[in-house]
């Protein structure tokens, strides 16, 4: 095995990534919200407080910036800027004008996602992301949000794990729809908000092809918008995307699967400015399906197979098909075994080194995520910070984990193996 020290390119963006729902807390307005506080709930707990961040952002961009990062992702979230429909928020928009200016204040990039998961109720309510008409709503909400924020946007990542749904369908880990008539959790909250159960649709709890569909719709109209506003900055969509290995005998379902949910949006992202890759496994996929992990070994907190090889495989295939550059936008581990988070940052990295060497155009590395946080229906037990953050009090702990990242961003470097 050869040794070699790697540097990464001039102005490689080394950073951790959030999503609003995840750390900022109390986030009322939208429809994960409900679905976590409806009885029945397959939520293991709220996200209540989260990471306090919406209050704490400064201190925690501050620790960030001193850890030797140079760039920061969290998301914007849509529940708090159009609280009504085509009412915005002056207050929640010079909200994130803080946030963001805080980045600039601690020379970090901010990468702002404009769509993380969640949702406005009223959205949710009325045919949410089933509905092609969510396309042109959320295109406007990006376009108000930017004529306010544009100038201090970095870069724009419209749409987060636009592919999610139907990849983690075609996977065998979500059913196609859950339907309302069958679950009481479901309709209740739908009625909560005072919406028809038939017409409740939240991101991963609806169909998730037409929500596939509806992403593929809204990502263009919302980069067009984004492009026509305030501010000039590189736009580009962000994708799930296990590395998906056929065992003999699977490469047709595993081919039917990647094309459904991975080279439909990398096609997708040819004009873009970037992909965003973020990878966190694989998938083994036989004639009949998908293989769980094989007996005895290593798995994380999410209870899949500790394979950080796969990131460099999804860069290779993300950027042969899609043809821009890649920022890795998420990549990442769940464990309360902070060594092994180095060993699978460390092994990760280097794949990403290697697609460099090759030639590959990539442009950053964002770690999911800075803090530990609401991991949505497993709640807050997986653990993927690189910061502990104590439940009661909301201090934060930075771990080992976090001084060896910083040090390798802040020396744009490190030692690699083949
Ligand atoms: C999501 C994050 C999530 C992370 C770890 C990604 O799918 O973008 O919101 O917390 O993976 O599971």
């Amino acid at each position: 095995m050869a040794n070699e020290h790697f540097t990464f390119p001039a102005n490689f963006l080394w950073g951790t990534a959030t999503a609003a729902h995840q750390v900022e807390g109390n986030n009322l307005n939208c429809d994960f919200w409900v679905l976590e506080h409806t009885p029945g709930s397959p939520f293991v707990e709220p996200s209540g407080d989260a990471c306090d961040h919406y209050h704490r952002y400064a201190d925690d961009i501050a620790m960030l910036a001193r850890l030797g990062f140079n760039s920061y992702r969290f998301s914007i979230e849509w529940a708090r800027v159009e609280p009504e429909p085509g009412e915005f928020s002056r207050a929640a928009l010079d909200h994130y004008r803080r946030v963001l200016a805080c980045c600039h204040d601690h020379k970090l990039t901010p990468v702002v996602t404009f769509h993380h998961f969640t949702s406005p109720r009223w959205l949710a309510g009325d045919g949410g992301w089933e509905d092609k008409k969510t396309a042109a709503l959320f295109a406007r909400y990006c376009e108000r949000t930017a004529a306010h924020l544009g100038d201090l946007i970095g870069i724009a990542c419209t749409i987060n794990e636009a592919n999610l749904g139907a990849y983690q369908y075609l996977i065998g880990t979500l059913p196609l729809k859950l339907d309302p008539s069958r679950l009481k959790w479901l309709s209740e909250a739908a009625r909560r908000i005072g919406a028809d159960p038939n017409r409740f649709a939240p991101y991963l709890m609806c169909d998730q092809m037409k929500a596939r569909d509806v992403m593929l719709d809204a990502h263009r109209l919302a980069t067009a918008a984004l492009k026509s506003s305030r501010g000039k900055y590189p736009v580009g969509i962000s994708l799930a995307l296990g590395d998906l290995q056929a065992m003999p005998g699977g490469e047709a379902r595993r081919d039917r699967i990647k094309a459904e949910c991975q080279d439909i949006f990398y096609e997708a992202a040819r004009g873009d400015d970037f992909i965003g890759v973020q990878t966190y496994t694989r998938n083994r996929i036989s004639a009949d399906g998908t293989l769980p992990p094989e007996a005895g070994v290593e798995t994380t907190m999410m209870r899949y197979e500790f394979w950080p090889e796969a990131l460099e495989a999804t860069i290779r295939q993300a950027s042969a098909v899609a043809k821009v550059p890649v920022i890795v936008t998420e990549s990442g581990i769940g464990t309360d075994q902070d060594d092994r988070r180095i060993e699978y940052v460390a092994r990760a990295l280097n794949g990403v080194a290697r697609c460099i060497r090759d030639g590959i155009d990539v442009r950053g590395y964002c770690y999911w995520s800075l803090l530990d946080n609401f991991e949505w229906i497993s709640g807050y037990r997986p653990t993927f910070g690189l910061v502990a953050v104590d439940r009661a009090t909301q201090a934060r702990t930075i771990k080992p984990s976090a001084e060896w990242l910083g040090k390798i961003a802040r020396a744009n470097a490190m030692n690699i193996t083949d």
